[in-house]
């Protein structure tokens, strides 16, 4: 049991790092990057998919209350922001929460987390291509180019949606637009042995290329990533201060049209926007300073992105009525219906280039995550090669190209935001965590960040109690449902028994306020994430866990010579 919980020692790691000596046996990766450049990377990976097209549905379902969620997700993940920045600046190598984890909980939990980010990293890419082709596409038609639509989907959203046309047809129901379209998709689809062959292409194409950029360079990738947060961040000010002047207040009422259940349907779509400040952990060995700038980079760019989405959520909302709002392009949407297509232009640009940049971030997190996981034995070597040339790591970018381009050619995205959101969460959820268990530190270097300590005794007992008082109604009938299946309400109750419990441990061991906080808003916003989400997420990590028990547990570098793990 004993070895399933080893651990690395920070101090290790610090004095290694300090004496250069991480790369002892690899080539080193080159450290180019400042305090402006994390902030930039950040932002780069924050402001993409989601604010361009998964918010539309959420504020379909939640109306301008929304709003309200851009908020709770904010705190969530500034708490959790914090914490990584703790971490950040007493573990200055590659790896993120992977590493952390390895410090604070060992290493079965760090392979979990490592496990998790792919789901963020890998997997949220998907989501973040297929929504930079449905935006591509707009520009092309724009320029009056027409792509065959079996180029432009997956098979199965097309075989949905023809069946769902078909259901209408037999039904005499006049056939919306995007439904008549589902049709000659089909119906023009060439057919190989009997099967309709589709595809989504330009996903794919951006995929290739992007990870052609990041095995090609840290400096090349950070040289773009600049001009491409530098742009989105102009297209939205501009959206905000143009459609500040159309807001009909009127819109703004009622509120909360579908009360805060209706709010809490968005979590996914808007944590999701949300995702990505973390990413930059990830390049801790490329920061010329990563004790001071990592946890500054990741608070900059969180609180940048956090008032500028209040704003936008607010406009959107303001200015058309919020049942319109059920599009995958809903700022472009809400221009071109006053009557300003240019600027619904400019929007579909700026939309290219914001997801293009969080792609290109992620595309360079996973192989680092994968890089450490290798050099630490849980991966084959193979993993951490550094290109002699590039030095980035090369094998790892190459297999996470293939990883994310080959799904988001064949596959739908809707299922995977959720998968995304539940295993960034759950990693946040044991960063925070995991900051209790770090040592304390004593006298910090001047510069670097230490999370300020809030004693936890009275406030986390009082705040579950009034939690408790204000969803008592819910409880009880989750309680009366349990016996039906009703998995959303199963994973409330056990929700309660973790605030429960965390509740007394904080009064017991005065737990620090803020990493605690930042736990159990995560597990709360996880739970809100449809069931049928965790069957997958557990499917995936019984997958991670196989693969552990069979090899990294073996191989590990933890594992002491001659002794068979
Ligand atoms: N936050 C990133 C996006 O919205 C994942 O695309």
């Amino acid at each position: 049991m004993s070895t399933l919980f080893r651990k690395k020692s920070i101090d290790k790691i610090v004095a290694d790092s300090e004496a250069g000596l991480t790369d002892s046996h690899h080539q080193s990766l080159n450290r180019v990057l400042t305090v402006k450049d994390l902030t930039f990377m950040g932002i780069a990976a924050i402001i993409g998919a989601g604010i361009f097209s998964t918010i539309g549905t959420a504020a379909f379902n939640g109306g301008p209350g929304i709003a309200f969620l851009f908020i709770i997700t904010a705190i969530t993940c500034g708490f959790s922001a914090l914490c990584y920045a703790e971490f950040a600046s007493r573990v200055p190598i590659a790896g993120s929460a992977y590493t952390y984890a390895y410090v604070s909980f060992g290493e079965l939990i760090a392979w979990i987390i490592g496990w998790a980010l792919i789901l963020e990293y890998a997997i949220g890419n998907i989501v973040v291509a297929i929504s930079w082709s449905g935006y591509f596409n707009n520009l092309l038609m724009g320029l009056g180019i027409h792509l065959p639509g079996w180029l432009l989907t997956d098979p199965f959203s097309a075989a949905k949606d023809y069946q769902e046309a078909i259901a209408f047809t037999t039904k005499n129901q006049p056939l919306p637009q995007h439904l008549t379209t589902a049709i000659d998709t089909w119906t023009n689809a060439p057919v190989f042995l009997g099967k309709h062959i589709l595809m989504n292409l330009p996903a794919f194409i951006i995929v290739v290329l992007i990870t052609i950029l990041a095995y090609v360079g840290i400096k090349e990738s950070k040289k773009s990533t600049n001009f491409m947060v530098i742009f989105k961040i102009i297209v939205i000010i501009f959206v905000i201060v143009l459609g500040f002047f159309y807001v009909k207040p009127a819109n703004w009422s009622p509120f909360l049209p579908n009360g805060f259940g209706g709010v809490l349907a968005g979590v996914s779509a808007v944590f999701y926007a949300y995702i990505g400040f973390d990413a930059i952990s990830t390049t801790a060995e490329e920061c010329k300073n990563p004790q001071r700038d990592l946890p500054r980079g990741m608070i900059y760019s969180l609180i940048i992105c956090t008032v500028l989405y209040i704003l936008i959520a607010l406009v959107l909302t303001g200015m058309v009525h919020y049942s319109e709002l059920k599009v995958n392009d809903p700022l472009a949407f809400v221009f071109s219906k006053i009557n300003l297509p240019w600027v619904s232009y400019i929007i579909s640009i700026s939309a290219v280039v914001a997801t293009t940049s969080v792609m290109l971030v992620f595309q360079l997190g996973q192989p680092r995550i994968w890089m450490s996981m290798s050099r630490d034995g849980l991966l084959p070597k193979k993993f951490a090669q550094i290109h002699p040339k590039f030095h980035t790591p090369a094998f790892s970018t190459i297999i996470t190209g293939f990883l994310v381009a080959i799904p988001a050619l064949i596959l739908p995205s809707s299922l995977m935001t959720d998968l995304t959101s539940i295993g960034t969460l759950f990693a946040f959820v044991l960063v925070c965590f995991g900051v209790l268990v770090l040592p304390k530190m004593q006298n910090a270097k001047q510069g670097r960040f230490k999370l300020p300590y809030i004693n936890g005794k009275f406030i986390i007992p009082i705040l579950a109690i009034f939690f408790i008082i204000a969803f008592h109604q819910r409880l009880s009938l989750a309680f009366e449902q349990m016996n039906t299946e009703s998995y959303q309400e199963i994973l409330f109750i056990v929700f309660v028994a973790i605030l429960v419990v965390v509740a007394i441990l904080s009064f017991l061991k005065n737990y620090s306020t803020i990493p605690v906080l930042g736990a159990l808003f995560c597990l709360y916003l996880m739970i809100e994430i449809p069931a049928i989400s965790w069957m997958w997420f557990f499917i995936w990590m019984g997958l991670g866990l196989c693969l552990y028990f069979f090899y990294g547990r073996k191989h590990s570098n933890l594992c002491p010579p001659n002794i068979n793990c």
